[in-house]
């Protein structure tokens, strides 16, 4: 008796260490999933079982303990550490096929210079390779895996795949020495981790959208489904821009437009981590400072009167199959743009230019459509011809082919033969090292904020003032047919483009962003992500650019409070944080693709944009020890011993109870 007893003891102490054991959580911060992305006919990314994953850390150090993961036949399950060198698209495939592997993180700092001898792209070495002029219904080939426009590397791919695995990424310094002091501690040497307990993580990052967009839209609408789940929603947000002149007093009967276009969004593998320094912000920030210079270049004409109109549009949702852009053509198609009062036809655009992945480089290439297009030739003399008086050396190289860039401006000539180019820095393939991932930062584009100390002419700052400079006079030329006077002081200031350039590459929180007077303190967290997510929510990028569009091209009129400022215009806002009233013609439009929007639409046609976004409840990492597999067997062991003894015991107890208690009539069978 005295030694069942001892046994049982024995048998809580030991079950209670192991939930101790259990219970020890260690949360890891910064750390940042892949998360699942559905077009019509496919589902991309990476997801964890509904309850997460657990498996033994072991970090690839070096080749031998790569080889150690895929050669040994291991019984526990492992979650391989990989850094960045060896984050391959190979690597990754080769773990997603091995059952033991239950969860991949990469791990890098980017302070030790690591990344600068790779090319990390995750993108499609032909991007939005199946939309623009691509698309099924229009089908002209403008990128192969013979001639990529995003260069084919080790890492090309890994985004567009679906992983059976979480795969999470960190690059904060305390959380990577965490994970590798507990490795080191507890799982090193390799031989002897049968016998001990380990140190493993617990990934979680169950995503419920599966399948594709339009099996989870329908899961999720289903009328069935009684308290609807939403399994995925719509990727999408709002398109910004602002006419010249605005729509209804454009009165000119050839009703011309020149349309300045940038994109608004950009992508990466990890969630919140899309920096975009070189896909999207140097562009758009030369798109805000040339509507800036060419806003006070026509301040004192009377624009009316204008033969052109320019409309400056930053398209959003680009990096998915060209959501913005796509649902402009469409909107332009059925006369809904930008209003149905006032629509624009596609006749009425006689030059569309587009700004792709500027940076400071000597040589700036053009990308036409059409060989030796009067209209572009013009533009592009007008252009040169600025330049030399601005002494801005930049060597304008021509590209004449039907292969263009991935681009807005494709949606448009897919559907009319519309006048334009594309200005960027590259010519037959990118020179972005980094394209639609998180290291397009701000080393990308070898900028440095120098917050108004001297400024180089040799840098970014001084190049994209410049480009703005050049550009704006040459679009008052194009939109007046006279030259404006170019010895007046008014140019873009290498410092201003530093502020903005700041805001847009660094960190939101800036002094830019600031001084516009917009009540948008609660916006100010500086965390940057040009990923345009799901229609239901603002990106903060889009509000921040809207209001910063209007600061640069509204212009103040007199008002003494916000009723006032109201009742003054129609296009009026009162600015809170200086107490003025700015009026301004900036607007923005659904940016959300017209797969979603025409009624029975099929997803998988193709002839839209289908992306959607799964959903998902929480997505975590936490460290925590395993106890030894040995010690799990012992405990099953002593479990199963106990329970067949208390049987034992029972039975015993039952058949001899009125010796032992003597209260026969108590103890009856049925009751037991
Ligand atoms: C979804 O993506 C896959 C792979 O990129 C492609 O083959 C397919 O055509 C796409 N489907 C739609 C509806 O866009
Ligand atoms: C590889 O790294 C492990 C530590 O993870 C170390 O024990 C081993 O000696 C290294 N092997 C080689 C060949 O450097
Ligand atoms: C990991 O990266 C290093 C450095 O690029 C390389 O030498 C090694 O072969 C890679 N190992 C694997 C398994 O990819
Ligand atoms: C990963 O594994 C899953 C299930 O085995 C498979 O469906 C998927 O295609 C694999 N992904 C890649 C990129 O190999
Ligand atoms: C070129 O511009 C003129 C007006 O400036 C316009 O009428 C014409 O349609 C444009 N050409 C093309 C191909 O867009
Ligand atoms: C351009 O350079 C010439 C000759 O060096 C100089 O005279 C002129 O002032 C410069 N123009 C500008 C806008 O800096
Ligand atoms: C489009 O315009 C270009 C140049 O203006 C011309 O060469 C071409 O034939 C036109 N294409 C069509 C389909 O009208
Ligand atoms: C910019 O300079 C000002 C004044 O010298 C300083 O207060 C501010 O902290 C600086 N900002 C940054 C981001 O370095
Ligand atoms: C920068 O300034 C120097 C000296 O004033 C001049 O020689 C050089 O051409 C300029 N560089 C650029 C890119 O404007
Ligand atoms: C800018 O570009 C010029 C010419 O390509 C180069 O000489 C200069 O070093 C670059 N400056 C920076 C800061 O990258
Ligand atoms: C600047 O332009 C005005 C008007 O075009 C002209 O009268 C003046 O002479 C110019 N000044 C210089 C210094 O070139
Ligand atoms: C445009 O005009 C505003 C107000 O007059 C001025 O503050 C701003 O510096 C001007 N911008 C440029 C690029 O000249």
């Amino acid at each position: 008796m005295k030694l069942l007893l001892f046994i049982i003891c024995q048998i809580v102490s030991a079950t209670s260490t192991l939930n101790v054991h259990d219970k020890m959580y260690t949360q890891l911060n910064a750390v940042t999933p892949c998360i699942v992305r559905l077009n019509g006919s496919q589902s991309f990314g990476c997801t964890s079982e509904r309850n997460g994953n657990v498996g033994v850390i072991h970090i690839v150090y070096n080749d031998s303990d790569w080889k150690w993961v895929l050669d040994s036949e291991r019984t526990d399950s492992y979650v391989i550490v990989l850094f960045l060198k060896n984050f391959t698209l190979n690597n990754l495939q080769k773990l997603n096929n091995s059952e033991q592997i239950n969860g991949v993180l990469l791990i890098q700092e980017e302070s030790n210079n690591c990344c600068k001898e790779f090319s990390f792209s995750p993108e499609d070495v032909c991007p939005n390779r199946y939309s623009g002029l691509a698309a099924p219904n229009i089908n002209k080939e403008v990128c192969t895996d013979h001639e990529p426009w995003n260069p084919l590397t080790d890492f090309s791919y890994i985004s567009m795949h679906k992983w059976r695995i979480p795969i999470f990424f960190s690059n904060d310094k305390d959380t990577i020495m965490q994970i590798e002091d507990c490795f080191r501690k507890f799982n090193l040497p390799l031989s002897t981790q049968l016998d001990r307990a380990l140190c493993a993580l617990k990934m979680s990052a169950h995503m419920f959208g599966s399948v594709d967009s339009t099996t989870c839209i329908r899961r999720s609408s289903a009328r069935y489904n009684i308290n609807p789940v939403r399994y995925c929603d719509p990727l999408g947000d709002e398109n910004v821009y602002v006419p010249i002149i605005p729509f209804d007093k454009f009165k000119n009967l050839n009703r011309d437009y020149v349309i300045v276009a940038a994109r608004l969004d950009s992508t990466s593998l990890f969630y919140g981590l899309a920096s975009g320094s070189l896909s999207t912000a140097t562009s758009l920030v030369a798109l805000l400072l040339t509507a800036n210079l060419l806003f006070n270049l026509t301040q004192n004409n009377n624009r009316r009167h204008f033969k052109k109109n320019v409309l400056f549009i930053l398209f959003n949702g680009e990096a998915y199959d060209y959501i913005g852009s796509s649902r402009v053509v469409y909107d332009i198609e059925n006369g809904q743009f930008p209003f149905k009062e006032k629509p624009i036809n596609m006749d009425d655009i006689s030059l569309f230019v587009e700004l792709s992945q500027l940076r400071n480089d000597t040589f700036t290439t053009y990308h036409t459509y059409h060989s030796a297009d009067k209209n572009v030739t013009r533009f592009i003399n007008i252009f040169n011809k600025f330049s030399k008086m601005r002494n801005f050396s930049v060597n304008l190289n021509s590209i004449e082919s039907e292969r263009l860039p991935p681009s807005s401006f494709q949606n448009f000539i897919a559907k009319a033969n519309i006048s334009g180019f594309i200005f960027s820095s590259y010519s037959r393939v990118f020179k972005n090292k980094y394209y639609h991932s998180l290291f397009d930062n701000n080393a990308n584009v070898n900028y440095k904020y120098l917050n108004e100390t001297d400024i180089a002419n040799d840098t970014l700052q001084a190049f994209i003032a410049n480009f703005a400079t050049v550009f704006a006079y040459s679009l008052f030329n194009e939109i007046t047919e006279q030259d404006a006077d170019v010895n007046v002081s008014e140019i873009i200031s290498y410092r201003m483009a530093d502020e903005l350039l700041h805001c847009y590459i660094d960190t939101t929180d800036c002094k830019f962003f600031a001084d516009t007077g917009f009540d948008v303190m609660s916006l100010l967290t500086s965390k940057l992500d040009y990923y345009v997510g799901v229609t239901l929510v603002r990106n903060r990028i889009t509000t921040l650019t809207k209001l910063a569009l209007m600061y640069l091209t509204g212009k103040y009129i007199s008002a003494s409070n916000r009723d006032d400022c109201a009742s003054k215009s129609n296009m009026a806002y009162w600015l809170s944080g200086t107490s003025k009233c700015l009026e301004s013609a900036v607007n923005v439009s659904d940016a959300v693709s017209p797969a979603f929007i025409i009624p029975e639409y099929d997803l998988s046609e193709g002839k839209y944009s289908s992306w959607t976004e799964s959903s998902w409840l929480q997505t975590d990492i936490r460290m925590f020890l395993k106890p030894s597999s040995k010690y799990e067997w012992l405990v099953f062991i002593i479990g199963m011993f106990v329970i067949s003894t208390s049987f034992v015991t029972l039975f015993w107890l039952k058949h001899n109870a009125r010796e032992l208690f003597n209260y026969p009539h108590l103890i009856t069978a049925s009751s037991l």
